[in-house]
């Protein structure tokens, strides 16, 4: 991979266009498993609730992502994606996307730093007055631009910003009407700028849905991390010890998973309620300077920094594996072992060897997302949801653009149960409905809330 500073074609960069037909096989497969999304791409190519909008998106570029972007074209959008995450991109399908669909990718598997970012420049060259992000990338570098700090841009995405007047920098951040974001990292990052006051324009976080997080963190992150850990080291579950750092969603739906492939979970938090839950879900809660010392797997999912330190790390036992599923990769703090230890060293694809004080550590992925960059991410049945809370999402920015506020807003909760009830129909289930007489009960507050002794042994409660 190139690491001298180059400019990204203007229409795309991916690996190989040569790649599209696998690409393509790979997506026709992955919408097998979408309905829910393929019914919103049907509205969208008829009502075209995007016509005529520049649409930036830097999410994980997988065969989901690929059913989003064709969803957003089909509503009207022109549409640019660069990856949000150097290992996630799947290169086959990035070639599709721009040989049967043109549009505009630019994501390389395994991309050095500087091509990430000068991904990312691509997508703001676009000039968007929509982003989608997956981490506040792109709404993390528009940000500095309108506050002048350049210093804290990437150096592709500086050098184009600095050749900008004041004026095209300005039009850059103003074009945006709102954008959306992803990841539970991403919503903390902007609520953050929310908090401060700084926050340009109107963002919807797609992760607050709980067609959302329910599903996408716990269920779709939970199995595929535990994929990503097997299909590196094909090591067995059953019988280990494996630590599960952080007891959120993604960390629940990952212990569940690897209980159920037989392991002995050990739970860390710093959060005494999540703490609590885990204890009383039968895990074993300890801190991790304790469960160091008896983990065969360590796995993060916490989006915190530096949640495995070096003084972890020493104590671990010979052969010890890490892997992070957490968005950054600076959960485990590679930094410190890479001045402490020997290596690394390949051994296979997505893991290295570190050699500490005489023990062989292993390393999954360079800490990066465990779930994408060794296996595909989450199941396109779960991401059906997430994509379709994302489309919704853009929709919804796009016709409340004039009365949203400058906040972080949640998508309505009326979108969310419609995206669970025809996901709930293309599953085969239906609900009971909801009757005017029980609504009525459950909204009133002085109707009887039981029935009488004497209507329960039978009686007339008038006595006659
Ligand atoms: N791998 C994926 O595909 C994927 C999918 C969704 C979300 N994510 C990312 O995973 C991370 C977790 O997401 P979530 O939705 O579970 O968030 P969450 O807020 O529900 O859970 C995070 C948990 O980590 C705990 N925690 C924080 N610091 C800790 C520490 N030092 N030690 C132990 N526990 C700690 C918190 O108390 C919290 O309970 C985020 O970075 C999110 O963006 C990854």
């Amino acid at each position: 991979m190139t690491t001298t500073a180059r400019r990204a074609p203007a229409d795309h960069d991916i690996k190989d266009l040569s790649l599209a037909e696998a690409g393509r096989r790979r997506v026709d497969w992955a919408e097998r498993f979408m309905p829910v999304l393929r019914q919103i791409r049907q509205r969208f190519a008829s009502e075209q609730p995007l016509a005529g909008r520049r649409l930036s998106a830097c999410l994980h570029v997988t065969t989901e992502t690929a059913s989003l972007a064709v969803t957003l074209q089909a509503g009207g959008a022109d549409v640019a994606l660069c990856a949000s995450n150097p290992l996630s991109t799947q290169d086959d399908v990035a070639a599709h996307l721009v040989r049967d669909h043109g549009i505009k990718v630019y994501a390389i598997k395994g991309e050095d730093h500087e091509t990430y970012y000068e991904h990312i420049r691509a997508a703001l060259a676009h000039r968007p007055d929509l982003t989608m992000d997956d981490g506040a990338d792109l709404v993390g570098a528009l940000h500095m631009i309108a506050l002048n700090r350049l210093d804290d841009l990437a150096p592709p995405v500086r050098r184009w910003v600095e050749a900008l007047s004041p004026a095209e920098r300005q039009t850059l951040v103003k074009g945006v009407i709102g954008s959306t974001e992803e990841t539970t990292t991403g919503v903390i990052r902007l609520r953050a700028m929310a908090k401060d006051g700084v926050l340009q324009f109107p963002v919807v976080a797609v992760n607050d849905s709980d067609t959302k997080h329910l599903f996408d963190n716990r269920y779709g992150t939970g199995q595929s991390t535990l994929d990503g850990i097997l299909r590196a080291t094909n090591m067995l579950i059953a019988g280990s010890t494996v630590v599960v750092a952080g007891y959120g969603w993604c960390g629940r739906g990952f212990a569940m998973r690897v209980r159920g492939a037989g392991a002995n979970v050990l739970v860390t938090e710093i959060d005494p309620l999540k703490a609590l839950e885990a204890q009383m879900d039968g895990y074993r809660v300890v801190p991790m300077a304790e469960a160091a010392r008896a983990g065969d797997l360590f796995v993060t999912l916490t989006g915190n920094i530096h949640v495995i330190r070096l003084e972890h790390m020493r104590a671990m036992k010979d052969g010890a594996v890490i892997a992070n599923s957490g968005h950054f990769n600076v959960e485990i703090d590679l930094d410190a072992l890479k001045l402490a230890a020997q290596g690394p060293t390949p051994v296979r694809d997505f893991v290295e060897e570190w050699r500490l004080e005489g023990k062989r550590l292993f390393v999954l992925a360079d800490g990066r997302l465990v779930n994408l960059a060794a296996a595909e991410g989450h199941p396109a049945s779960v991401m059906d949801m997430s994509f379709a809370n994302q489309a919704l999402a853009a929709e919804f920015v796009v016709q409340h653009a004039k009365t949203l506020t400058r906040d972080v807003h949640r998508l309505p909760r009326e979108l969310d149960a419609e995206i669970a009830r025809l996901k709930l129909q293309a599953m085969g289930s239906s609900i009971d409905p909801l009757t005017p007489e029980k609504q009525k009960y459950l909204a009133s507050w002085d109707s009887p809330r039981a029935r009488s002794h004497d209507q329960h042994a039978g009686r007339d409660p008038a006595g006659a």
